[in-house]
């Protein structure tokens, strides 16, 4: 099995104390040492992922992973996925700043998003972020202004939209025809011809898609190869170029749910090495590098996150509601995608009597604020721990501060040991950007 086939991180147990452990830590101490909601990631878990993916690709050698930082982005992820070989893909200047500061080789840093800003696109040449995935005409123009203000040249993809529907939620497709992202098939001759023509500090070395996120068809990735090399081999017929670079993307999904099937690491690498090989038999292109960019699958399941149970409330034969300390504004997914998440009560996960069919409710002031429905619990009380699993990706890097509730802490556990990688923001950190004018009386 590979790791992003797994719900729950590959170190969970059962400890001795009766308790859900991960990492070796209890998961009930965890909440008592570091206070709920509480992110928890293992670091067990993120370098199995790791290594599936490395192990999958080992028989393409020109291949890069670049991590997705907007699935989950600070500092020690960095760090760990940086020593794991991994590049990023990164898309503000925070997350440039972030991986920066981590100590990140810059060169293997790969800059996307469809409206990078006058400042994003400064820093990431002056740090020297190694691609620049430009979106449209309007980022070409932009890119060649800041690179002649600093005398420098940068190497960039181009990001096009190859006309693939993968079956997804709508907000999270982003290869179909009618997506904000990326030049349509039919502009990509003339954003070339601008590169060589007129925006000469910009060295055009490929192309770049990407199709979705929470995807598990792998034939969706088998047409994205096969439409990027058939582009890239007719630019270099048409231009007499040697584009040899292709980045498709991310996307591969995880299981949430038992109902969840995604595929293996190992098979989607499987189908796209061999479309490319295909590809490549039909299309005269040397083999390029191909660049992936994994972002969910990569720190989904490492990460977990806790919660206490305060108060719950029985609608007359109608629900029964059983409300935590976090909710929307530490995981948005579910009130934004109807998205569904699996739980285990870490101080009893092995109990199977007096299960209850409860709703999850979070703490934030809206009726939509409900993170789990229909879950049967035992006998779930106030001061149970709750501990939803596969929270890694896109929880924490989405998380706001509504309600004024201060944002949680994040640890990494290892062999036993707990670690803090994101502190607990305070009260005085919720007003620390407030200023009252001084004519306000
Ligand atoms: N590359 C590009 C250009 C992307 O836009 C994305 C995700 C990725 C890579 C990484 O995709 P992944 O491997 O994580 O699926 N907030 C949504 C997901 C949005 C994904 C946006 N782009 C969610 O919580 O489901």
């Amino acid at each position: 099995m590979s790791t992003n086939q797994s719900i729950r991180p590959l170190t969970t147990k059962i400890n001795n104390n009766g308790n859900l452990e991960i990492g070796g830590c209890g998961l009930v101490e965890l909440a008592k040492r570091y206070g709920t909601p509480l992110y928890v990631l293992d670091k067990e878990t993120l370098l199995g992922i790791c290594k599936d993916y490395k192990l999958a690709f080992d028989k393409y050698p020109k291949m890069r992973m670049m991590y997705a930082s907007k699935a989950l982005c600070n500092m020690a992820v960095a760090r760990i996925l940086a020593n794991e070989g991994f590049g990023f893909d990164v898309v503000s200047s925070g997350e440039i700043y972030t991986v920066y500061k981590a100590g990140v080789d810059m060169s293997n840093v790969l800059f996307n998003g469809n409206n990078k800003s006058f400042d994003e696109l400064s820093l990431a040449v002056d740090l020297g972020v190694g691609r620049i995935s430009v979106d449209n005409f309007h980022e070409l123009e932009l890119l060649e202004q800041i690179l002649l203000e600093k005398d420098k040249k940068a190497d960039v993809l181009l990001r096009i939209t190859p006309g693939i529907e993968c079956h997804t939620h709508e907000y999270i497709q982003t290869g179909h025809l009618d997506s904000k992202f990326g030049f349509d098939l039919t502009q990509i001759d003339e954003a070339v011809e601008l590169i060589l023509n007129k925006y000469k500090n910009l060295t055009l070395k490929g192309l770049h898609a990407h199709i979705g996120s929470q995807i598990f068809e792998t034939k969706s990735y088998a047409d994205e190869v096969e439409i990027i090399v058939k582009e890239i081999a007719r630019l270099n017929e048409k231009f007499g170029l040697n584009l040899n670079e292709i980045n498709i993307g991310g996307g591969l999904g995880v299981k949430y749910t038992e109902s969840d099937n995604p595929p293996s690491v190992d098979e989607i690498a499987r189908v796209i090495i061999h479309s490319l090989e295909k590809a490549l038999e039909k299309y005269p292109i040397e083999p390029p590098v191909i660049y992936i960019e994994p972002g969910r699958s990569i720190i989904s399941t490492a990460g977990v996150t806790l919660y206490t149970i305060g108060s719950s409330k029985q609608v007359p034969n109608g629900t029964k509601y059983v409300a935590v300390d976090g909710g929307m504004a530490d995981n948005a997914r579910p009130s934004m995608y109807g998205a569904k998440y699996s739980a285990l009560l870490a101080n009893k996960p092995n109990c199977t009597d007096a299960l209850q069919k409860v709703t999850i409710a979070g703490r934030f002031c809206e009726s939509g604020d409900i993170l789990i429905k229909n879950i049967e619990l035992p006998n779930p009380q106030t001061g149970d721990v709750l501990c939803v699993f596969n929270t890694g990706a896109y929880n924490y890097s989405m998380a706001s501060n509504y309600n004024r509730v201060q944002k949680p802490a994040m640890v990494l556990v290892n062999n036993s040991q707990s670690d803090i990688i994101v502190c607990r923001e305070t009260l005085e950190d919720l007003i620390s950007h407030d200023v009252i004018p001084s004519g306000l009386s």
